[in-house]
């Protein structure tokens, strides 16, 4: 594994021969070096480079252009942006990743890898394990504060992207070796529990009695409580009592609130149970015996002014303030948050905590950290730490391009829409004759993947940010951007191992990668760029980054096996000399990523389905 240093410029350590790290972390070294000797009075210059596929390299540096209008008029022995670029080319240390270099345009410098580089890297990562490309954030606790429904109130499919995303994000950071609280901050606190008690009252005169099935509906129950709520003032006037009672704590208004908390909670629990993803319940009770002293310093540190009988936090530069005491005197969602917040920087020692919620709750978030940072509990740059980020996603559409109603109930029953995914997909397995192959076991599981499998990538594969519109036909192809096509590509891979017969263990430790076709390349640079994407997707929390990484991994790898030279035969053959090592790294990869972008699957579809 060489990575030769030109002698002068040996300030790396031989540590870096050993650098796990990303090939643009890599390369950002050496142009980092490169950049010290060109410009040795711009200490502080960045190394800009990026992947740039291209016909001209695979990797670019981009330093020129703004390094030559920093250094213009200043006496530079440069005549412009190309000599600065062939400065940057001539000073770059001599390395064993890098075949060849030029500078194009205007002055960007071009690197070709070494393909022989390349191979070892890969076979580096094959044998070492892919845990140890694991990009290592600056943080050791995150709180990610997601799904976060409402007791009682309808999960929603705002929600249902909530704990998709949210689920994939924590399990991003826990390959990234970061210690994730996942926390679902349920809204299981509030006046609404009043009305809620006191209508359970009604109902059932032995409220313990009131069970799930006797109950049905708890959303119905909650729209019929709501009626009597505005129909009866009597009735109004016990719920506010209610309120009260329940807030000080008497034990029968705590019992019953408590039941209705945990019917919610089992319905909540199906909807987890059948995603796989696993939370963590904090709800706004939990904080609620944390507001007053949390509102008691902020006010001794004078940062709590009375507004319109409230009490509020105002932010410089804008208009509406955050209210942390209402004119009644009750806490709010705020006051809530600001606890909750104390409670995860102080108690949990959090230094990332991550909200995700619809982007129409971006306003309360943006105050309410602003409000932190006058507190001094966060630092005012957004690249320090401890950091709370709110990551907002768009509205889930119907066909209609309105907002996602099923035709019938105003809101979509998030078990209703799991259900129509997985009859749908096996469906579609039956069509294909595998009734007769399969157990009926068998085919509930895969359908369930592939199912669920589907709703989840669809989701995650936009930008979080966009709206995005919800269709079965499209996320069930399995031609496409889908779960199903990375699927097959998963089983097909799976299949041409297990007709190899060869030992994968064996071939870890002997025999050599070879890149020799140029298909063979692409897919050996693609995979070599897994640490720099999961990278990125870490950063910016967007797992759509890894969607397109897997989707391009898998297209590149039916390119290349499609390929007469390192083609599979009919007979599963391998005449090819590349999957002797690719494919079955690429399988751990494919794996990983699927799993980490919440994809979930049962391991038997991919021996069932054959190439
Ligand atoms: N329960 C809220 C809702 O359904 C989401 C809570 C998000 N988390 C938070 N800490 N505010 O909109």
């Amino acid at each position: 594994f060489s990575f030769e240093l030109a002698p002068s410029l040996t300030t790396m350590t031989t540590e870096q021969d050993e650098c796990m790290g990303s090939v643009k972390g890599q390369l950002a070294k050496l142009f980092e070096v490169s950049l010290k000797i060109t410009v040795p009075n711009e200490p502080d210059v960045e190394p800009l480079v990026a992947a740039c596929n291209g016909k001209f390299g695979d990797y670019q540096c981009n330093n020129a252009m703004g390094l030559w209008s920093k250094i213009k008029g200043k006496g530079a022995q440069f005549r412009g942006p190309p000599a600065v670029g062939e400065a940057i080319k001539s000073n770059l240390p001599t390395s064993g990743m890098i075949e060849s270099c030029s500078v194009a345009g205007p002055g960007f410098v071009n690197i070709v890898l070494s393909k022989n580089w390349m191979a070892k890297s890969i076979q580096k990562m094959l044998v070492e394990g892919i845990d140890k490309w694991a990009p290592l954030p600056p943080v050791k606790t995150a709180v990610v504060d997601f799904s976060s429904p409402n007791i009682a109130k309808e999960m929603h499919v705002g929600h249902l992207r909530s704990t998709i995303i949210g689920d994939t994000l924590a399990r991003m950071l826990e390959f990234s070796k970061v210690k994730v609280l996942r926390r679902n901050h349920v809204g299981d606190w509030g006046t609404q529990f009043g009305m809620l008690i006191e209508f359970l009252f009604e109902m059932f005169p032995n409220f313990e009695d009131a069970t799930e099935t006797a109950i049905g509906d708890l959303q119905a129950f909650y729209k019929a409580s709501k009626q009597r709520f505005d129909a009866d003032p009597a009735f109004k006037e016990r719920a506010q009592k209610a309120v009260v009672r329940l807030q000080g704590g008497e034990d029968k208004y705590r019992r019953a609130w408590a039941q209705i908390c945990e019917i919610s909670r089992n319905e909540f629990h199906k909807v987890y149970q059948r995603l796989r993803v696993h939370l963590e319940e904090k709800g706004e009770s939990f904080y609620n015996p944390y507001i007053p002293g949390v509102i008691e310093a902020l006010t001794k540190q004078g940062l709590v002014e009375e507004s319109k009988g409230a009490r509020v936090i105002f932010i410089e530069g804008i208009n509406i303030p955050l209210i942390v005491v209402k004119s009644d005197g009750g806490f709010n969602y705020a006051s809530t948050d600001l606890a909750a917040l104390w409670y995860r920087l102080n108690e949990e020692k959090a230094d990332w905590i991550i909200y995700l919620t619809d982007v129409g709750q971006q306003q309360h978030f943006d105050l309410f950290f602003k409000a932190a940072k006058r507190a001094g509990w966060l630092p005012h740059g957004d690249s320090s730490y401890p950091k709370a980020t709110h990551v907002g996603f768009g509205l889930v559409l119907g066909e209609d391009g309105k907002r996602f109603r099923t035709r019938n109930t105003e809101v979509v029953r998030l078990v209703d829409l799991l259900d129509e995914a997985k009859s749908r997909s096996k469906d579609a397995l039956i069509e294909r004759g595998k009734g007769e192959e399969w157990t009926e076991e068998e085919i509930e599981s895969t359908a369930e993947a592939v199912g669920y499998g589907a709703v989840k990538y669809a989701d995650l594969k936009n930008n979080r940010l966009t709206n995005y519109t919800f269709n079965f036909d499209q996320m069930l192809n399995d031609k496409g951007n889908t779960a199903v096509y990375l699927l097959y590509a998963h089983a097909r891979i799976c299949s041409i191992i297990r007709r190899s017969g060869k030992d994968l263990e064996e071939l870890k430790n002997k025999g050599r990668l070879v890149l020799g076709h140029k298909d063979e390349r692409d897919l050996g640079l693609h995979l070599l760029q897994f640490a720099e994407v999961v990278e990125e997707a870490c950063t910016n929390l967007l797992p759509n980054v890894l969607c397109d990484y897997l989707y391009n991994l898998s297209e590149t790898f039916s390119k290349f096996y499609s390929n007469p030279e390192c083609k599979v035969d009919k007979l599963g053959r391998l005449s090819g000399r590349i999957w002797k090592r690719v494919d079955c790294y690429y399988v751990k990869q494919l794996r990983w990523l699927c799993e980490n972008a919440s994809v979930s699957w049962e391991s038997h579809l991919f021996t069932r389905f054959d190439i």
